[in-house]
């Protein structure tokens, strides 16, 4: 496995002019679909529609990992009904785009607690990894039951599984146990739908990652807007704890 450097422990060789890794809070699907005078759930059906977009743009862009928020631990405090609609649009998602994304060598994974999921979509998800697992394109993760506290917690429990007698821990011990191990530090975090917190999104993973909020609902979230962010992204002086003038040396986008 891949050892990405930490960004609280290395400071970074450089700052990459097109994000590495891009992580999305997809928020505003509800309001999108009420300011039509529609039910929420078409507003999440046209947030699939966005995703496909991002995803695209991601592709053409060069960054290699996209990571968005479909459905958070606490998402499950919902309407019966919205949640059962949400496991449905995964079950459809991933038995209609799966192909699609393989031909433009994506490689999927689904990261977050599969204990609620039905056996059905375990099984969906399994095999979309499985089919997608050797393509070297963008990898899209899509966190599902998924919450920071949650992947720091099942990290920290299966690390002292392995070594009980460990009285303390490092951020080297507990970081091949997170969920997105595979994955560098997000650069760049976005959140549409006008909110501007975390809720329980990477946690750990996004200590020195650059936060863009954006009013936008998701649904209306399209390429102009994905190149608003980078054109933002761009603009950034990323420190990591030094000060603008040890960065001086170093030359911008
Ligand atoms: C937040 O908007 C959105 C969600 C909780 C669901 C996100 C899901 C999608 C965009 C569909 C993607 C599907 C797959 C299979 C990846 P909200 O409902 O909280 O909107 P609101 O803030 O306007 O109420």
């Amino acid at each position: 496995m891949a050892i990405f450097r930490s960004s609280t422990r290395d400071v970074p060789d450089d700052t990459p002019c097109v994000p590495r890794h891009v992580a999305i809070i997809m928020d505003g699907n509800g309001r999108w679909a009420k300011q039509r005078m529609m039910p929420r759930v078409f507003g999440h059906k046209r947030g699939v529609d966005a995703l496909r977009e991002t995803v695209k743009a991601c592709d053409t862009l060069g960054v290699e990992y996209l990571t968005v928020f479909a459905f958070s631990s606490e998402n499950w405090r919902r309407p019966a009904d919205e949640v059962s609609f949400l496991m449905g649009l995964f079950l459809r998602v991933l038995n209609t785009e799966i192909e699609r994304m393989h031909e433009r060598g994506i490689r999927l994974k689904i990261v977050g607690s599969r204990d609620k999921f039905s056996a059905e979509l375990v099984g969906l998800i399994e095999a979309a990894e499985a089919r997608t697992a050797d393509n070297t394109g963008l990898t899209l993760s899509i966190a599902a039951d998924y919450g920071g506290r949650w992947d720091v917690l099942n990290a920290v429990n299966r690390c002292l599984a392995e070594q009980p007698a460990r009285a303390a821990l490092t951020e080297d011990d507990i970081a091949p146990f997170l969920a997105m191990n595979y994955a560098p530090e997000p650069d760049l975090f976005i959140r549409t739908g006008g909110e501007q917190r975390i809720s329980n999104f990477l946690l750990w993973q996004l200590a020195y990652t650059e936060l863009y909020f954006t009013d936008l609902l998701w649904p209306d979230f399209g390429l102009g807007a994905f190149n608003d962010a980078i054109a933002w992204y761009q603009g950034r002086e990323r420190r990591f704890g030094r000060t603008s003038e040890q960065l001086q040396a170093t030359s911008g986008c």
